[in-house]
């Protein structure tokens, strides 16, 4: 496939000192435990094509204010574990620390940086993209790199200064991972019919806005939905989901008008369950929506639309799943994630699970072979498939068309 960006066959590596943004952004229990590795592993043809150059690795673990936003330390354990290579950790990200450690590098090595959300403005929101570059991270580790790789495909549709800054200041590659993605998921931006969406998790800010996006582009015949953003269309709907339901999200009233406004514009489209499982006395008890009373969490969509969703799965031609149905990690409240992800293996077609949760809990239920793309992103997914342009392919685009002359690689 022809990309309008660089990728790591089109420059020399020999020697070289490079920066990689990766996304090893994984489940972890008890503030340490890394449950599931997919996407340290997915990295590592990437690092094999960097064995002859002093490569450092940029990344992030969750967000502020999240219990599994933690430091990398142990991604460095696992991924000790998993490559032939001195693999060393610091816990700076650009300080003097880091920087001593960046300069001491030798070839083959690989260093792993702090958490780089650590740091205020990689997650400020108000940084225009032209501005990244002019962070102070992106100002004091330029200097000592020679080339960027950006394989975090899993983050593309995020504007921060680790995934955009440095491809204004330094020549800029897709690595492995960013390449095969797009490869595979270029082949179904026009998807073939009919073609449903399934979109569950807890991001509701990042899935509202992509759900209106695939709405906007005309990509989807159905969007089943799953996760918390049933609370918000129930609620839209007028089902009594309660005080309880509604306070598992900020800023629940903005997005239900919101929602109010797509059913409006789209409701033939929309897919809500029909029935849920909630719990009561820590036991799994299925509801139809008509009888909620609002005094119970929600936490799966219930038998009846697990068949509904089920159906409409088997009999489509594209589905594209992302983030759980429910509440997965209890075993009573598995069953959504559990048959839908049954449903898409069953399909003849074109089925991708985008995202480490779904991705990981595939794997577990040993089906991940069945299905025909396991992406290493989720929201990232979601957004290329919807239609979005992603800040990150476009960074790589301009980084290409400002560094070719330099690279050497005019005719790409
Ligand atoms: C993901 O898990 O989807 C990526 O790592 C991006 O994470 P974010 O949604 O916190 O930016």
């Amino acid at each position: 496939m022809k990309f309008k960006f660089l990728t790591l066959d089109d420059v020399s590596l020999l020697n070289k000192r490079v920066l990689v943004r990766v996304d090893i952004n994984s489940p972890i229990a008890n503030n340490s435990t890394i449950l599931e590795t997919t996407r340290i592993r997915s990295i590592l043809p990437t690092l094999e094509m960097l064995k002859d150059s002093k490569t450092v690795l940029l990344a992030h673990q969750s967000r502020p204010g999240k219990k599994d936003f933690t430091s990398l330390e142990t991604h460095a354990e696992v991924l000790k574990s998993l490559v032939d290579r001195p693999v060393k950790f610091i816990d700076d990200i650009f300080g003097t620390a880091a920087r001593n450690a960046i300069k001491e590098l030798k070839n083959g090595e690989i260093l792993l940086l702090e958490n780089v959300r650590f740091y205020s403005e990689e997650v400020a929101e108000d940084i225009p993209p032209e501005k990244q570059a002019q962070t102070i991270m992106v100002r004091k580790l330029t200097p000592l790199f020679d080339l960027f790789v950006n394989d975090a495909f899993a983050a593309a549709h995020r504007a921060q200064p680790s995934l955009i800054g440095f491809t204004y200041t330094l020549p800029t590659v897709a690595g492995k991972v960013m390449e095969k993605e797009l490869t595979v998921l270029n082949k179904i931006f026009d998807p073939e019919r009919p073609a449903v969406f399934i979109i569950g998790g807890a991001k509701v800010d990042t899935k509202l806005g992509i759900l209106k996006n695939i709405l906007k582009n005309g990509k989807a015949d159905k969007i089943l939905l799953g996760g918390l953003l049933v609370n918000v269309f129930l609620e839209a709907k007028g089902y009594k989901i309660g005080e309880l339901n509604k306070s598992c999200i900020e800023k629940f009233d903005s997005y239900v008008d919101e929602a109010k406004t797509i059913l409006k514009e789209h409701g033939d489209k929309i897919e809500l369950p029909v029935d849920v499982a909630i719990e009561k006395e820590g036991k799994r008890y299925e509801v139809s929506c008509d009888e909620l009373n609002g005094e119970s969490r929600i936490l799966d969509i219930g038998l009846d639309t697990i068949v509904k969703y089920s159906n409409i799965i088997v009999n489509s031609k594209t589905v594209v799943a992302n983030g759980p149905l429910g509440v997965f990690e209890k075993e009573e409240f598995a069953l959504g994630t559990r048959e839908v992800l049954d449903a898409m293996a069953r399909c003849k077609y074109f089925t991708v699970v985008g995202g480490g949760e779904l991705g990981a809990y595939a794997e577990i239920l040993g089906i991940s072979s069945r299905i025909k793309h396991l992406s290493t992103g989720g929201g990232a997914t979601l957004a290329l498939l919807s239609g979005e342009e992603l800040p990150v392919i476009k960074a790589l685009e301009e980084s290409a068309k400002k560094f070719k002359k330099k690279l050497g690689v005019e005719n790409f």
